[in-house]
């Protein structure tokens, strides 16, 4: 790694690494769709993968694995997989909510360019459980820490990942011959995308939305009130106030390596109210003069 990566900054990083940091976090997107038909350099995936490893675990116990799938005719096995789970979650979606799930693009598991399944082996420091003692469930989720570093650098890299879950996991076990002991954590279809989009699918298509931030902003106590100034400036801050578009030195704007999509017209018509992180934060800030804040989430 370059010394200038790993040297100490005391004084947080210079405001161009702040933003691209910023930036990755709040252009992520959960891609299923508008994967290329490139493959995945290895030297990429060699980063992504390194990033991932260098993720917080409990006790330094680092209880991940990669599986790497590139075989067609396995993903294919996968994706059976996803397909039957598929039909199996079905009856317990809301009923009025039943056709609009099978209409959702919930994987791409043979579209993208290689599949990862990022595993977490329950017995890697098995005799020393520092930090797992009474939370055994720590290792799973070191994992997903793994998992999120993975997702970052990919975005920073221009690779779109979709993590799938709609898969049963001891199908999936079977299938890629991992041991008992070891729990798959992630399903993960990675590779170039031709966009990302500027929100979840799921908001685009109207299955959910973004809650308000300062409602789930609690004061000492679970519920408990408060902290009115941070929520007030909560909902005063924009994602794009936090991660301008990036700039170069002289300050012109550059354009991002991969664009990011608009939603198309028709999906705002579908999306249930569209609220977005901005919209919660406006109609927020409405109330914060009044000094009471709706409960969305706690009621
Ligand atoms: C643990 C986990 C499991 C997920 N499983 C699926 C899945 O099976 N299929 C899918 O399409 N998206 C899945 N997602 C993606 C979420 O739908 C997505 O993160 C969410 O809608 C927000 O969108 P964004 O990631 O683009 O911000 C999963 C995400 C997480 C964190």
């Amino acid at each position: 790694m370059p010394e200038h990566m790993t040297a100490p900054m005391g004084d947080g990083f210079d405001q161009m690494a702040r933003d691209a940091v910023y930036r990755a976090m709040f252009t992520r997107r959960d891609v299923r769709s508008h994967f290329l038909p490139d493959a995945l350099d290895d030297e990429v995936l060699a980063r992504l993968l390194l990033a991932a490893h260098h993720a917080p675990s409990v006790g330094f116990m680092q209880p991940w694995n990669f599986i790497v799938i590139r075989d067609a005719a396995r993903r294919g096995d996968v994706r059976d997989l996803f397909l039957a789970a598929r039909e199996q979650e079905l009856p317990e979606i809301e009923e009025e909510r039943q056709a609009l799930y099978r209409k959702l693009k919930l994987e791409g598991i043979c579209e993208s360019a290689v599949n990862i399944c990022i595993t977490c082996d329950r017995q890697r420091s098995q005799g020393s459980p520092l930090g797992r003692w009474h939370n055994p469930e720590m290792d799973l989720y070191s994992t997903v820490c793994a998992v999120q570093n993975f997702w970052l650098a990919a975005r920073a890299e221009g690779v779109g990942v979709g993590w799938v879950s709609i898969i049963e996991p001891q199908a999936l076990k079977s299938l890629l011959s991992i041991p008992e002991h070891v729990t798959p954590v992630a399903y993960l279809c990675v590779g170039r995308v031709s966009e990302f989009a500027s929100k979840p699918d799921l908001e685009t298509h109207g299955w959910g939305r973004r809650l308000p931030l300062p409602d789930l902003i609690m004061s000492e106590t679970f519920r408990g009130q408060g902290e009115v100034p941070l929520k007030s400036t909560v909902a005063r801050l924009k994602a794009s106030d936090v991660a301008p578009a990036t700039t170069c030195p002289a300050g012109q704007f550059v354009a991002p390596a991969v664009p990011q999509r608009e939603p198309p017209k028709e999906a705002s018509a579908l999306s249930f109210n569209s609220l977005n992180f901005d919209d919660a934060s406006a109609s927020l800030m409405s109330q914060a003069g009044s000094g009471t804040w709706p409960a969305m989430v706690l009621k």
